[in-house]
């Protein structure tokens, strides 16, 4: 289990993101020297900048819905119409919240490839519902000014503005911080004192992932209200994909907290333990059956 990272508020975790965000950038960018791929490198969706064809590689099942509206071809959703909104509501009704994913044995995986997995199988889709619900959320509250002072999409836009924060902050620093660990332990490349850095990713995560399971909890209350007073179809919808969400987030964060973490600190503390014992060879003179090695503190 990842330690605990004890009572944080949120200025304390300003300054820990902050402050370690500064010290790690030099480090995180030469790990990245080969570059890592990341999922807000992929192209938008549920934008007027969408594709039809990124949207159906993403969700299959609106590749009918773009055929009856007779959107087609390489052009954007923004070039097809010129206000889109009405359009890119009817995908986002149409596209399901993606499967769960496979269940896996990450006992016998590298740090990189977790890493990769984490991106591909919840970053991704995590940023893509992220813009769906967003849509179906902004859409819904344009329609019932009644839900005002609930201020749903106040806090959909919240979290989904945190969310990203965080993700993008895992991709940026966290991952090749975590990766350059690894590498380090192997002698892949030169050891870098992280042990810090590590104290302060496991304190980073832990914060983000409370921070979104409790925004999201206060969504599906809010979402559990309004059905009462409410006969829009679309809060099935919504509630669809925010359960959806909610079940991967959870998954997620297993891994990012109970596999990733605890494999950087074993990795760091490896680093810790070799250059403890690091060899160093003797200078000057020896007697015979002297070992030609030192153990260098
Ligand atoms: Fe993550
Ligand atoms: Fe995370």
């Amino acid at each position: 289990m990842p330690q605990d990272p004890g009572p944080a508020t949120p200025h304390d975790a300003q300054e820990i993101i902050g402050a370690w965000a500064a010290a790690c950038a030099q480090r995180s960018a030469a790990a990245q020297g080969s570059p890592m791929a990341t999922s807000s490198s992929h192209p938008p969706l549920f934008t007027a900048a969408s594709r039809r064809s990124d949207l159906v590689a993403a969700y299959p099942e609106v590749d009918g819905v773009c055929e009856r509206l007779g959107f087609s071809g390489e052009m954007t959703l923004g070039d097809w119409c010129l206000s889109p909104d009405w359009a890119l509501l009817e995908l986002a009704r149409a596209a399901k919240p993606p499967p769960p994913p496979a269940a896996c044995d990450w006992s016998m995986v590298t740090i990189p490839e977790l890493i990769q997995d984490i991106i591909v199988t919840h970053h991704l889709p995590l940023r893509r519902e992220l813009g769906r619900l967003g849509v179906l959320i902004r859409s819904f509250c344009a329609r019932h000014p009644e839900f005002a002072q609930i201020d749903l999409d106040g806090l959909a836009s919240r979290f989904s503005a945190e969310v990203t924060i965080h993700i993008d902050h895992e991709e940026a620093v966290v991952f090749p911080l975590s990766i350059a660990i690894e590498a380090a332990s192997r002698g892949q490349q030169e050891a870098i004192p992280a042990s810090k850095d590590v104290t302060a990713a496991i304190r980073f995560m832990s914060l983000g992932h409370e921070d979104a399971a409790g925004t999201i909890r206060r969504l599906m209350g809010l979402l559990h209200v309004v059905p009462m007073r409410s006969a829009d179809p679309d809060i099935a919808v919504i509630s669809e994909g925010l359960n959806a969400l909610h079940a991967d987030m959870v998954i997620h964060a297993y891994k990012e907290e109970s596999i990733l973490l605890p494999a950087v600190v074993f990795a760091d503390e490896q680093i810790a333990a070799g250059a403890h014992l690091r060899l160093r060879p003797i200078s000057g003179s020896r007697a015979e059956g002297d070992s030609d090695l030192a153990v260098s503190g």
